[in-house]
């Protein structure tokens, strides 16, 4: 029995003026939606605005991103305390845009997982092979090296109550989805790689698929058995797109 979750990651987009009124139309249209989690992820510094707006909302907060500390002389970060302190509940680490545009290694992204779980925040561990990668039939040693790493600094208990997104890289941002086909088999042997640690675990986290997710195939999609949701970019900044998404998985996955 697993929720769906759909979580906008609005990325590098927003000023104050969209985000009052992006918010305003997600807050009317998805308010009666109980059979979806629905998060979204502004920049750091919309964080607050957003929170203000959402509140009477069932929709929650996510950030982009989290420092390894959690307090002290580090410019520029943000920690995760302090996200939790302004109501955030989800924390997008891992993204493929993190790893290659900041060099992120899985090592700091395993203690980026960890100070999350500390701090009672839901890690969405972003995994996901490069075209290179998918070309050369290694997407499924990919994902389990990334998900090894994390396992190598932490237990499976980490993975309880998290979640994992599996965003091909050449399917960000392309247009161009992974098939339902293609996606269903990643999911399924990223559920099969974490139940070689803990079944229990495994048949609980919600593993979401990113990547080019638009209103034409979040329903192909979410019919596929391990797919619990998306994690939505591009679409997630056009309120009536994120809309019809989230009530694409809440339809679909009522049946769970
Ligand atoms: P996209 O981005 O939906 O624009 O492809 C997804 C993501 O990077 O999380």
């Amino acid at each position: 029995m697993r929720h769906p979750l759909v979580i906008g990651n609005w990325k590098l987009n927003g000023s104050t003026k969209m985000v009052k009124e992006l918010i305003e139309k997600l807050h009317n249209e998805l308010n009666n939606i109980i059979n979806c989690n629905i998060a979204i992820a502004p920049p750091t510094l919309y964080l607050s605005q957003a929170k203000k707006a959402l509140i009477n909302s069932n929709i929650t907060l996510a950030a982009q991103d989290v420092d390894i500390n959690l307090f002290g002389a580090f410019t520029g970060d943000n920690s995760a305390e302090m996200l939790k302190d302004i109501g955030v509940k989800y924390v997008i680490i891992g993204h493929s845009e993190r790893r290659i545009y900041h060099n992120e290694t899985d090592e700091l992204i395993a203690q980026k997982f960890s100070i999350l779980k500390s701090q009672g925040l839901i890690p969405v561990l972003c995994i996901g092979e490069s075209k290179e990668e998918n070309n050369a039939g290694k997407t499924e040693q990919v994902c389990a090296n990334q998900i090894d790493k994390i396992l190598h600094y932490l237990s499976i208990d980490a993975f309880k109550n998290s979640v994992i997104a599996y965003e091909p890289i050449w399917a960000i941002g392309t247009y161009k989805s992974a098939t339902p086909t293609q996606a269903q088999s990643v999911h399924k042997f990223i559920r099969n790689h974490i139940a070689k640690q803990d079944p229990i675990v495994a048949e609980k986290i919600i593993i979401q698929y990113g990547g080019s997710v638009n209103v034409n195939n979040a329903s192909k999609l979410f019919v596929q058995p391990d797919i619990d949701g998306a994690l939505v970019g591009g679409e997630s900044l056009k309120a009536h797109s994120f809309i019809s998404i989230v009530n694409t998985a809440s339809i679909i996955k009522k049946v769970y």
